[in-house]
């Protein structure tokens, strides 16, 4: 007999996602004031939007995650589990997000992560 989420979890949400981009925004990401590289945040919302991603794949925008040190942080969360990006600089890196996210939500699976991405990705836990 199959398990439901519902009795594996005992609850259970009608918003579940493929994926979760958490894109820190907090007191050192971003922060173009403190000198620190721009996060593209309203570029990232709107492509987001325009590409209809959020139903597959969340975007959230949070305050601080924690590991200022590294400055643009940015935690992807799958099935598979959680991984953390860093001291990300520039768009580009953004824009590969946003490609793993559309391939992920063409796919109906996490998509490969993109080799270019893995330059950025550290531990976050020990
Ligand atoms: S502000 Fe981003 S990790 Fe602290």
């Amino acid at each position: 007999m199959d398990i439901t989420a519902e009795e594996s979890f005992g609850i259970a949400t009608k918003r579940q996602v493929l994926a979760q981009i958490v894109v820190c925004s907090g007191c050192c990401c971003g922060r173009t004031d403190k000198g620190k590289p721009e996060i593209p945040v309203d570029w990232l919302k709107q492509t987001w939007k325009e590409r209809r991603l959020q139903k597959h794949v969340q975007l959230t925008i949070s305050g601080c995650l924690g590991p200022c040190d590294i400055v643009n942080v940015v935690s992807m969360i799958t099935g598979e589990g959680q991984r953390w990006f860093g001291g990300i600089e520039g768009a580009e890196p953004f824009r590969w997000l946003v490609e793993w996210a559309q391939e992920t939500a063409d796919l109906g699976e996490s998509a490969e992560l993109p080799a270019e991405l893995l330059q950025y990705e550290f531990q976050r836990f020990v």
